[in-house]
C-alpha cells in the first residue's frame, strides 16, 4: 500500500521548512562570497529528500517537543549528512560524479574546496546546536545533543562505518558484519535524528527515548537495504546519482551477499519490527509509521 498522503504532505511541508531554516544559516557564514561558502551552499542546498530533517521533527513532535525548537536540530543532522555525501562522494572513497541530479561537489568546485566544505558543514552542525542566542533549548538539552550527534558521527558512528565499508572492498562480510557497518555508516545519523528530536522535549523520559532509538536503528537499517536494492534497480536519472556504482566497486552490500529478493525480505522484517517499538506511543507516531512505509517503499 502507497505510504501515507498526509506523509506526502507532512514531508513537503517539512522539507520547505528546513531548507528555510538551511538557508538562514549560510546566510551567516562569512566565507559566502568564497569558494568554501559556495561550495557549502551548493552541497546543503541540493535537492534531497531531506529524510532525516524529517525525521527529527516527527520524532520530536510524537514525544512532545514544540515544534519550532526542532529546526536547530533538523538542520545539524542535514548538514552532517551533507558533509557525509561530499566526503562519501571524493575519489579516495566511492569516487562519484553525480549527486542529486548535478555534479558532485568535487567535481563542480575541486577537491580540496570539497574536503573544507564538508569539515565546514560538519563544525556548522555543532556550531549551530551550541549556540546559545537561540532561545527555548537549554544548556542540559544543547549538551546531550552535542554528545548525541558527536558520538553518532565520529568512529563510533557514521565515519567508523565508513572505515568498515572502505575496508570491506573486495573482501567477504558475513551478514552480521554487513548489518553492523550499515548500523554505523548510514543508521547512526539516523538514529541521532530521531533521538535528537526527543530530546527537545525537556520531560521525555529514557523509555520514550530508548524506544525512538529502537524505531530508528530498524529504520536507519531499512534506509540502507533499500539504497543498496536501488543502486541494482533503479536507473541514473531517477536516482540522481549514478546506478550501478556499488558494483563496480566491489563494494560489500545487501543485494551482492544475500541476493535482491532476500535483501528486500531483510528490509521489510526491520520495517515491521520498527513499528512494533512503536506501539507504546499509540496514534501520536503515525508520522513515524508512515515514515518507515516510506522508507521501504520509496523509490529513490
Ligand atoms: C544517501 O542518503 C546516502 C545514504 C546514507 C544511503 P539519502 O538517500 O538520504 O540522500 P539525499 O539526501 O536524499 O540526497
Ligand atoms: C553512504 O553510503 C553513507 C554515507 C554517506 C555515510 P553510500 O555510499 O551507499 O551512499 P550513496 O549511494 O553514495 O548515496
Ligand atoms: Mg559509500
Ligand atoms: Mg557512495
Ligand atoms: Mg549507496
Amino acid at each position: 500500500m502507497p505510504y501515507s498522503s498526509h506523509l506526502q504532505s507532512f514531508m513537503q511541508h517539512y522539507r520547505q521548512r528546513v531548507n528555510l531554516a538551511l538557508e538562514n544559516h549560510l546566510r551567516l557564514m562569512p566565507a559566502a562570497e568564497l569558494k568554501l561558502g559556495e561550495a557549502m551552499h551548493y552541497s546543503l542546498t541540493g535537492d534531497g529528500k531531506r529524510i532525516r530533517p524529517i525525521l527529527v521533527y516527527a520524532a520530536g513532535m510524537a514525544t512532545g517537543a514544540s515544534e519550532k525548537l526542532l529546526d536547530i536540530p533538523a538542520c545539524a543532522v542535514e548538514m552532517i549528512h551533507a558533509y557525509s555525501l561530499i566526503h562519501d562522494d571524493l575519489p579516495a572513497m566511492d569516487d562519484d560524479d553525480l549527486r542529486r541530479g548535478r555534479a558532485t561537489c568535487h567535481k563542480a568546485f575541486d577537491e580540496a574546496t570539497a574536503i573544507l566544505a564538508g569539515d565546514a558543514l560538519q563544525s556548522l552542525a555543532f556550531e549551530i546546536l551550541g549556540d546559545g542566542s537561540t532561545p527555548g533549548l537549554s544548556g542540559e538539552q544543547r549538551l546531550k545533543m552535542i554528545t548525541q550527534l558527536a558520538t553518532a558521527t565520529g568512529a563510533r558512528g557514521m565515519t567508523g562505518g565508513q572505515a568498515i565499508d572502505l575496508a570491506a572492498v573486495g573482501n567477504d562480510l558475513s551478514l552480521q558484519q554487513l548489518e553492523a557497518m550499515h548500523s554505523l555508516k548510514t543508521g547512526a545519523l539516523i538514529r541521532a535524528s530521531a533521538l535528537l528530536g526527543g530530546l527537545c522535549n525537556p520531560e521525555i523520559s529514557a523509555d520514550e527515548l530508548a524506544m525512538l532509538d529502537r524505531y530508528a536503528h530498524c529504520i536507519g537499517l531499512c534506509f540502507q537495504i533499500q539504497d543498496d536494492i536501488l543502486d541494482v534497480t533503479s536507473d541514473t536519472a531517477t536516482l540522481g546519482k549514478t546506478q550501478g556504482s556499488d558494483q563496480k566497486l566491489d563494494k560489500p552490500t545487501y543485494p551482492a551477499i544475500l541476493g535482491l529478493d532476500a535483501a528486500g525480505q531483510r528490509a521489510r522484517e526491520q520495517h515491521d519490527q520498527a513499528i512494533e517499538h512503536l506501539a507504546p506511543l499509540g496514534e501520536k507516531a503515525d508520522t513515524l509509521r508512515w515514515i518507515a512505509d516510506y522508507i521501504i517503499e520509496r523509490s529513490f
